[in-house]
C-alpha cells in the first residue's frame, strides 16, 4: 500500500490510521478486553479506515493475541503491530500479523537529543544505525513497514533527515512524525513536514504521517498542517484519546476534511455516518465520558439552546449547523415501541442502531426490552443501544446477577441482598454497607472473594427523566490488572451491581489468561 497511488503526495487521498487500540489503549485506564477490541476493530473496518494498529505485540500475550486476532476479523484494513528497534520486538509483531491479508510492522526508536540522551543513552551514530537495522529486520519480514522517528518534533532537523532517508533506503514505506509531547504549533509542525520534503532525495519512496498528541490542545490542527505541507496519512484515535491529553480525534480530522473541502481539498475513505457509533462503542469500552462540548461527537455538538439560534435553524439549518447530525451518524433519537412490539420489530431496530446479533443474544436482549418496556413508558433508541450493549458485553460470563433486593435510607444501616449465578450455582447473601451501593458491592465481594480495588464508578442517565435507564461503569484493579465494566438498567443499584460483575468476569478472564510469566514485558510503548 505504500508508494504513489495510495498516500502519495501528488495525491489529494489521506490514509486514516486508527491507533485506538493501540495509543488509545496506553491511557491510564482505558484498557480493553479482546471482545471489546474486535468489536471496536470490525467497527473501524466497517467505516473504511486504511490502517487499524492493533497493539504492541511484544508488551503481552494479551496484546499478541489482539492484534492475531484482529487480523482475522479485519476485511480490508491493513493491520498493523508496533515494535521498538530490537530484534525480538519486530519478530513478535511479524508472528502475529502472519494471519493478516495485509500487515505492517510500526517499529519506532527515539531520535531526539534528550531521549537519546536519557532514556536510550545511545550516540547518535549507534541510533542511526539501529534504525536502518530494525527496518532491515522488518522488512526482511513484512512488505509493509513504517518507521518512526520517537519525539520526531524536538529532533535536529540534520540527524532527522539522515534516519529518515537511512529508513526509506533500508525498505520503510511509510515515514511517521510524530510530535510526541505535543509540544509543536501548527506553522513550526507543517514546516518540519515541508522540510524533509525537501531536504531527504528519497522522500518520495514513502507515505509521509502525522502522529501528533493534544497536550496543548493542537493535536488536530498540527496533522491538517501537516497533510497541508505533504503528509498524507494521519495517525488518530477515536474521541482523541490517548497517552495523556491525548492523541488527535479521528471523527474531528475526518469531519474538517470533509466539511472544508473548499479549504483542504483532500478526502478520505471514511463513511462518517458510522463516526457517533464509534465514539459510543469506544465512550463505553473505556468508559471514558466524552465531554458535552466536545467538537463532532460531545452531547451539545449538535444542539441549539439559545432562541436566536432556534429561530434561525428553523428558518434554515445552515444558519448554526455546518454539517448535519445525520452525516456523522446521529439520528433524533426517536420513541421506538413499546411493552407490545413484537420480536420483528425489535429485530428490525436493531438492524436500523447497526447490531447483528445472533438467536440467544437476540432472545436476551428482547426479554430485556420487554421488561424495560413495563417498567419505563417511553422506550428510546438510546435505551435499546445501552441494554443491546451491556447484554452484548455479557457474552459468556461466569457471573451472572440474578436479583437484587436493597435497603436505603436515611436510617441505617444500608443492606443488599443478592443473589448471583457463579458458573452455574445459585449463591445468595445479605451484606450492610456504607450506603446501598457500598453495600451491593460487599455482597459481590462475599459471594466471590476477590482482592480486586474500585478505581472508578460511574453513573449516567441514558435518556431524560426519572425514569431514564441508568448507566454505570466500574474499574477495577487487582494487582495491576485493570477491568471495566458497564451496566444498564432503570434502578441505578441493579446497573451498579451488573457493572461490577462484569468488570469482575473480565479480571477473571484476565487472571487467566496472564498465567505467572506473562505478564506485561514492557509498561507502555513510549516507556
Ligand atoms: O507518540 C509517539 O511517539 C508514539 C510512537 C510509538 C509512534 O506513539
Ligand atoms: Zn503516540
Amino acid at each position: 500500500m505504500a508508494g504513489k497511488d495510495t498516500g502519495s503526495t501528488e495525491s489529494n487521498r489521506v490514509l486514516i490510521f486508527d491507533t485506538t487500540l493501540r495509543d488509545g489503549e496506553q491511557s491510564p485506564g482505558a484498557s480493553m478486553t479482546l471482545d471489546e477490541k474486535l468489536q471496536i476493530a470490525e467497527l473501524l473496518d466497517d467505516m473504511g479506515v486504511d490502517v487499524i494498529e492493533a497493539g504492541f505485540p511484544i508488551a503481552s500475550n494479551g496484546d499478541f493475541e489482539s492484534v492475531r486476532e484482529v487480523t482475522r476479523v479485519v476485511k480490508n484494513a491493513v493491520v498493523c503491530g508496533l515494535a521498538r528497534a530490537g530484534a525480538k520486538d519486530i519478530e513478535r509483531a511479524a508472528e502475529a500479523l502472519r494471519g493478516a491479508k495485509r500487515g505492517r510492522i510500526h517499529t519506532f526508536l527515539s531520535t531526539s537529543p534528550v531521549h537519546m540522551k536519557h532514556k536510550l543513552q545511545m550516540e547518535p551514530e549507534q541510533v542511526l544505525e539501529a534504525v536502518v537495522s530494525s527496518v532491515t529486520h522488518a522488512r526482511n519480514l513484512v512488505d509493509n513497514v513504517e518507521w518512526s522517528p520517537e519525539d520526531a518534533t524536538r529532533t535536529d532537523h540534520d540527524f532527522l533527515c539522515r534516519c529518515v532517508e537511512a529508513a526509506i533506503k533500508a525498505g520503510a514505506t511509510t515515514i511517521n512524525i510524530p510530535d510526541t509531547v505535543g509540544y509543536s504549533v501548527p506553522a513550526e509542525y507543517g514546516a518540519l513536514i515541508a522540510m524533509l520534503r525537501e531536504r531527504v532525495p528519497n522522500i518520495d519512496g514513502a507515505v509521509i504521517s502525522t502522529h501528533c498528541h493534544n497536550d496543548l490542545g493542537l493535536a488536530v490542527a498540527n496533522s491538517l498542517a501537516g497533510v497541508a505541507n505533504g503528509a498524507r496519512q494521519v495517525e488518530c484515535t477515536v474521541n482523541g484519546i490517548g497517552e495523556r491529553a491525548g492523541n488527535a480525534a479521528l471523527e474531528e480530522i475526518v469531519m474538517a476534511l470533509k466539511v472544508r473541502q473548499d479549504a483542504m481539498p483532500y478526502e478520505t475513505g471514511i463513511d462518517t455516518t458510522v463516526i457517533a457509533r464509534a465514539s459510543r462503542l469506544v465512550a463505553a469500552v473505556t468508559a471514558f465520558p466524552v465531554q458535552y462540548n466536545k467538537a463532532i461527537v460531545g452531547q451539545n455538538a449538535f444542539a441549539h439552546e439559545s432562541g436566536i439560534h432556534q429561530d434561525g435553524m428553523l428558518k434554515n439549518n445552515q444558519t448554526y449547523e455546518i454539517m448535519t447530525p445525520e452525516s456523522v451518524g446521529i439520528t433524533k433519537s426517536s420513541l421506538v415501541m413499546g411493552k407490545h412490539s413484537g420480536r420483528h420489530a425489535f429485530r428490525e431496530k436493531l438492524r436500523e442502531l447497526g447490531y447483528e446479533l445472533g438467536q440467544n443474544a437476540m432472545e436476551d436482549a428482547f426479554t430485556r426490552f420487554k421488561d424495560l418496556a413495563d417498567k419505563k413508558k417511553l422506550v428510546f433508541d438510546d435505551d435499546i443501544v445501552a441494554l443491546v450493549d451491556d447484554e452484548v458485553a455479557r457474552g459468556s460470563e461466569k457471573i451472572r446477577f440474578v436479583s437484587l433486593r436493597v435497603i436505603a435510607g436515611s436510617t441505617g444501616p444500608q443492606e443488599a441482598t443478592l443473589e448471583l449465578d457463579v458458573e452455574g450455582a445459585r449463591k445468595s447473601v445479605t451484606a450492610t454497607g456504607s450506603g446501598p451501593v457500598d453495600a451491593t458491592f460487599n455482597a459481590i465481594k462475599e459471594l466471590v472473594p476477590h482482592d480486586a480495588s474500585l478505581l472508578l464508578y460511574q453513573v449516567h442517565a441514558v435518556t431524560e427523566g426519572t425514569d431514564a435507564q441508568a448507566e454505570v461503569s466500574v474499574r477495577l484493579d487487582e494487582a495491576g490488572r485493570t477491568a471495566t465494566g458497564r451496566g444498564a438498567d432503570t434502578d441505578t443499584l441493579v446497573a451498579s451491581a451488573r457493572a461490577y460483575v462484569s468488570a469482575l468476569n473480565k479480571l477473571l478472564v484476565k487472571r487467566q489468561r496472564h498465567a505467572p510469566g506473562a505478564e506485561r514485558a514492557v509498561s507502555a510503548a513510549s516507556e
